[in-house]
């Protein structure tokens, strides 16, 4: 019977070490606890020139993707998904805000990011900053990007391929890889709006 209580109190230790452990998330709910952290307060630019934050979206759905307006290939078709996505959800898209944070701030000036961005939807806003406005922002959504010399004495940036859908309060709700196409963005903005 020693053993019995011996085991119970390894128990009881494990129980109030694990009670320890989840006590800083107790006042946040079910889904933020098993949510990823990734998002957060930003200070940018848009591409009017005007400085924004993340307060300026509250209350909205946002779709965030990092890229920059040279990019060849990868960063039109997601914009261009997005934009497409954006037009199957007719009026409920007045709830969406389509943003593209550039991760080459030296070239995408609010100027550039205008004439890009009015490519491809109506709706959507480009954002840049500082180089460290943005390495900040990149930071909070977890993104990686890197200058990458190229052959004819230029440079690309080299960065992730992810679209993420943030909820009206900031928080993260789901995210789109580069396999994903508008009907994928616009079925699962349908069921989160
Ligand atoms: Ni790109």
């Amino acid at each position: 019977m020693r053993y019995a209580w011996l085991a119970m109190a390894v128990a009881a230790v494990a129980l109030a070490f694990a009670v320890a452990r989840l006590a800083p998330w107790r006042d946040s709910d079910v889904a933020a606890t098993n949510a990823p952290d990734i998002g957060g307060a930003f200070e940018l630019v848009d591409h009017t020139g005007r400085a924004v934050t993340q307060a300026d979206f509250a209350g909205d759905f946002m779709l965030v993707y990092f890229g920059f307006t040279s990019c060849p290939d990868i960063c039109p078709t997601a914009m261009q998904a997005v934009a497409q996505a954006l037009d199957d959800l007719g009026g409920k898209a007045a709830r969406v805000r389509p943003v593209l944070i550039t991760v080459d701030p030296e070239r995408d000036t609010p100027a550039v990011l205008a004439d890009y961005v009015a490519n491809f939807h109506p709706r959507l806003v480009g954002l840049t900053g500082t180089p460290e406005q943005v390495a900040a922002a990149a930071r909070a959504y977890k993104v990686y990007y890197a200058k990458v010399p190229s052959e004819e004495g230029d440079y690309v940036m080299d960065h992730s391929a992810i679209l993420y859908l943030m909820g009206p309060d900031g928080r993260y709700i789901r995210h789109f890889t580069h396999g994903d196409g508008a009907d994928e963005i616009a079925a699962a903005l349908r069921e989160a709006l």
